[in-house]
């Protein structure tokens, strides 16, 4: 008896291979959203992050930490800082001398090396942010590799936070942070700030600053730095929240993405508290590990509290918002959405804190690793994509990556701008 299955099968049987092997399958279309706007091509040293002035002045900063290739040795010209001064160049910023301290990023005379202490040269850094008032701030890690990879620990001086007023392109103000808030072997990753007198200290009123350690040692957490009396704390150390998830794998155009250190064996990168965004209006800080999936919140008048019981009273009030992906930089727009890189997906999402969820905002086979955004007051997203996870950090352990990396920018929804909080 012919049954109707049989009959499919003889009627598949009389396809030719041609066309079988041309049958229009539904396929991944792989982009997404609005187009990406190409801006800048990086062609000299590796960035990671990106900072647009109202006034469309772009910045980025190359951190020696991540890429020995960075690390200035005093006569190398490396810089950690430079402004976009063309498609395809980069002029160090404020000046090539604050990037060259005397004697380069790494201070041989300790033993092991370790960053040297400089509070007024650039070390290595790992972010340059714009303030609502159009400063730019460096975030200083205070450490770089060496010629053969290995990271060093920070000395006093090196980690720091460093205002620069963009119409003098002078310094303006420096916090060091005290060796009991920047530990050695903790890595200053990235920083927002709420510039509204009433948030800070007596002698200060000039706005706070939050700052996420993403130390692959293990000490993570998060800082608030007061801008007006220059005291700065940490929160959260002892936060599952802020350290990365156990046997965490990444996997990045398909493939996954193993650890490998010099000088010890093959193991799961692992990486802390990294990516941070204030909502719109200041009162909730958002965060997450790239070594997790899950996005984490806090009121912010949590962190700012430093008072006895306050480390009980924020462990407290953190908020879980599921997983969204694998991100390193987020970013906030006037909508109060909750932009981040979505690794996994060549793909940039945005939470909605008003409905809670997760969606899709682009999308490109040109993405690979978003590493820092930056909203502007004229209503764009800008992103960089470095190839981080491409490395030698990453199993094999060949550097995989081709220049150029790249600066894409693209509108953001609803035409909103950045918050100005001041
Ligand atoms: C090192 O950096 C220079 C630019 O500063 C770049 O041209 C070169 O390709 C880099 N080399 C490696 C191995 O990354
Ligand atoms: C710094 O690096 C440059 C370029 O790699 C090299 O020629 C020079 O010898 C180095 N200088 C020191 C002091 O290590
Ligand atoms: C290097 O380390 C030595 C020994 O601790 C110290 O005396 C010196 O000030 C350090 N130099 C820098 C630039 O950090
Ligand atoms: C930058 O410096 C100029 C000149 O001293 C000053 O007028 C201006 O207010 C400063 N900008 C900010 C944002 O502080
Ligand atoms: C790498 O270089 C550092 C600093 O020169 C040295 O202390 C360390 O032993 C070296 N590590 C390996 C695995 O070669
Ligand atoms: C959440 O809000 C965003 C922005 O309005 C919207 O695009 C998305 O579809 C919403 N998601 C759900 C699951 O309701
Ligand atoms: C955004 O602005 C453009 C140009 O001004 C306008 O055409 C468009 O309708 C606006 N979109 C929204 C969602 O407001």
């Amino acid at each position: 008896m012919i049954t109707p299955t049989l009959l499919a099968l003889s009627a598949l049987a009389l396809l030719t291979a041609a066309e079988l092997s041309s049958a229009p399958l539904i396929k991944d279309p792989g982009v997404y959203g609005p187009p990406l706007e190409l801006v800048h091509l990086y062609y000299d040293e590796f960035p990671t992050g990106i900072a647009v002035s109202s006034t469309g002045r772009k910045f980025s900063n190359y951190p020696g930490g991540l890429d020995k290739n960075d690390t200035n040795n005093g006569s190398n010209g490396k810089y950690t800082i430079a402004e976009l001064t063309g498609d395809d160049r980069e002029t160090p910023f404020p000046s090539a001398e604050i990037n060259s301290p005397p004697g380069g990023a790494i201070n041989y005379t300790t033993y092991p090396p370790s960053g040297a202490g400089y509070a007024n040269y650039f070390i290595g850094s790992q972010s340059i942010v714009i303030d609502p008032l159009d400063r730019a701030w460096v975030l200083d890690t205070g450490r770089v590799q060496t010629p053969n990879g290995t990271l060093v620990p920070a000395s006093y001086g090196g980690p720091k936070l460093v205002g620069i007023n963009l119409t003098t392109n002078a310094i303006f103000q420096t916090i060091v942070f005290p060796t009991t808030v920047a530990y050695s072997d903790s890595y200053l990753n990235d920083v927002r700030f709420d510039l509204r007198p009433h948030l800070s200290g007596i002698a200060g009123g000039k706005g706070v600053a939050y700052i996420t350690d993403s130390s692959s040692e293990g000490r993570n957490g998060l800082i608030v730095a007061d801008l007006g009396t220059g005291e700065s704390w940490r929160h959260l150390d002892g936060s599952p929240t802020v350290h990365p998830v156990q046997q965490w794998l990444a996997y990045n155009w398909g493939m996954p993405l193993y650890g490998t250190n010099v000088g010890r064996p093959l193991s799961y990168l692992a990486f802390g508290s990294d990516g941070i965004a204030l909502s719109a209006d200041g009162a909730t800080l958002y965060w997450k590990a790239v070594s997790s999936r899950y996005l984490y919140s806090i009121p912010t008048a949590r962190l700012r509290d430093n008072t006895p019981n306050s480390e009980l009273l924020a462990q407290g009030s953190i908020n879980n918002h599921g997983q969204t992906g694998i991100t390193d930089g987020m970013e906030t727009d006037t909508n109060d959405f909750i932009y981040h890189g979505n690794l996994e997906q060549n793909a940039i999402s945005f939470f909605n804190p008003a409905n809670g969820s997760d969606t899709l905002f682009v999308r490109d086979p040109r993405i690979n690793w978003v590493d820092t955004m930056s909203t502007t007051t004229n209503g764009w997203l800008y992103f960089t994509v470095n190839q981080l996870l491409f490395g030698p950090a990453t199993f094999p352990g060949t550097d995989r990556r081709q220049r150029p990396f790249a600066l894409f920018r693209v509108p953001l929804i609803n035409n909103a701008t950045k918050p100005l909080l001041c």
